[in-house]
C-alpha cells in the first residue's frame, strides 16, 4: 500500500511558528490536510506550507512506542536532578557533561537563541551537529492507527502533544547509536519535558522554569556514530509505529 508524508509549517516574519507531520494513506489525505492546516491556523502566520510527498522508501515498522512513565516534582531544579542521575546511570555519560549541555538547553543554545532542532553530543562530551544553530530535525515517523492511539492517551489524561514527542523519541531511540534524548518545549507556558533512555519515555513536570522562552533537544550518541547514517535515519527513514507501550 501506498504511503504519503504531509508536512505542515508557519512562520511570521520568518519565524517559526508551527510544525507538524503525519504519514498516511492515500484514502486520508483530505482530511489530514484540513486537520493539519486547522492546527497550523490556531497561531498568527504569514506564511503556511503543507507538502505532501509520497513514501519511496521502505517503511521500519515498529511493534511499540516507548514505555510512558509520567512523573511529577516540587520543582523543576528537582526534575532535573532526577534526569541527570538517570542518564548518568543508564548512559554512562558524566554528570558535568550532562549538566554542560542541559544548562545550555535552558539558556538558548545558540547564543542566547533556541537552536532550530536538536544538538548531538556524544559520550565524551563532543559536539557533533554539521550545523550547531540548526541541530537536526526527526522527521517522517508517526503512529499507524493515530485515532486509536490518541483515545488510549486521552483515556489516561495525556494530550497529542505526548503522542507527537512519544512518536519522535521512540524513533530516535530506534537508532543503534542513539543513547538517549533530552527535552523541554520553547513554548513558555509548557513546562512538562521528558527524558527518553534505555526503552522508556519518562514524561517529568514541571522540567522548565515557567515563562522562560529557552528549549531545545539533546540526543547522545555513541562515539563511533557514523553522522551521516545518523542524519539519514533521522531525517528520512519512514517509520510507522503500531502500538503504545503504556497500562491500561
Ligand atoms: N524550529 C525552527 N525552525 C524550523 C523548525 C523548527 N522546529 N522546523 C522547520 N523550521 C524552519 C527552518 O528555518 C528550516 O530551515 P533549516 O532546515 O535551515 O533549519 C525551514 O523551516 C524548512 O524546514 P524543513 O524541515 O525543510 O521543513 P518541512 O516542511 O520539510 O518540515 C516540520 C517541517 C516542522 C514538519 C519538520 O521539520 C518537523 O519538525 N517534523 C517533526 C514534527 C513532529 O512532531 N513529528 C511527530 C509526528 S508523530
Ligand atoms: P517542541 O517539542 O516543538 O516544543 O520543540 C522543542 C525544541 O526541540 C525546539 O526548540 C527545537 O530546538 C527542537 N526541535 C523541534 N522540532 C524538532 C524535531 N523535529 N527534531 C528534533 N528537534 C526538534
Amino acid at each position: 500500500m501506498d504511503f504519503f508524508s504531509i508536512k505542515m509549517r508557519s512562520s511570521l516574519e520568518d519565524d517559526h511558528i508551527s510544525g507538524h507531520e503525519r504519514i498516511v494513506k492515500k484514502a486520508d489525505i483530505e482530511d489530514v490536510l484540513l486537520q493539519l492546516y486547522k492546527r497550523g491556523s490556531r497561531r498568527e502566520f504569514d506564511l503556511l506550507n503543507i507538502k505532501i510527498e509520497k513514501i519511496r522508501e521502505p517503511i521500519k515498522i515498529v511493534q511499540k512506542s516507548l514505555k510512558l512513565v509520567d512523573l511529577r516534582f516540587d520543582s523543576f531544579s528537582q526534575a532535573n536532578i532526577f534526569a541527570v542521575d538517570l542518564l548518568n546511570e543508564k548512559t554512562g555519560i558524566s554528570k558535568n557533561i550532562l549538566k554542560k549541555f542541559i544548562d545550555q538547553i535552558h539558556t538558548g543554545a545558540c547564543d542566547g537563541r533556541n537552536m532550530r532542532g536538536a544538538m548531538i553530543v556524544d559520550i565524551s562530551g563532543r559536539r557533533l551537529e554539521k550545523d550547531r544553530s540548526r541541530g537536526v530535525r526527526t522527521s517522517m515517523v508517526d503512529f499507524i492507527d493515530r485515532e486509536k492511539i490518541k483515545e488510549k492517551l486521552e483515556k489516561k489524561g495525556f494530550t497529542e502533544r505526548t503522542l507527537d514527542a512519544l512518536a519522535l523519541s521512540t524513533k530516535n531511540l530506534h537508532h543503534k547509536q542513539i543513547l538517549a534524548e533530552y527535552c523541554i518545549s520553547d513554548e513558555t507556558d509548557y513546562v512538562t519535558g521528558y527524558v527518553a533512555v534505555d526503552g522508556t519515555y519518562y514524561r517529568l513536570t514541571p522540567l522548565k522554569s515557567s515563562g522562560s522562552k529557552y528549549g531545545g533537544r539533546i540526543y547522545f550518541v555513541k562515539s563511533e556514530v557514523n553522522i551521516e547514517d545518523l542524519y539519514y535515519y533521522l531525517q528520512k527513514k519512514p517509520v510507522l509505529i503500531k502500538e503504545v507501550d503504556i497500562e491500561f
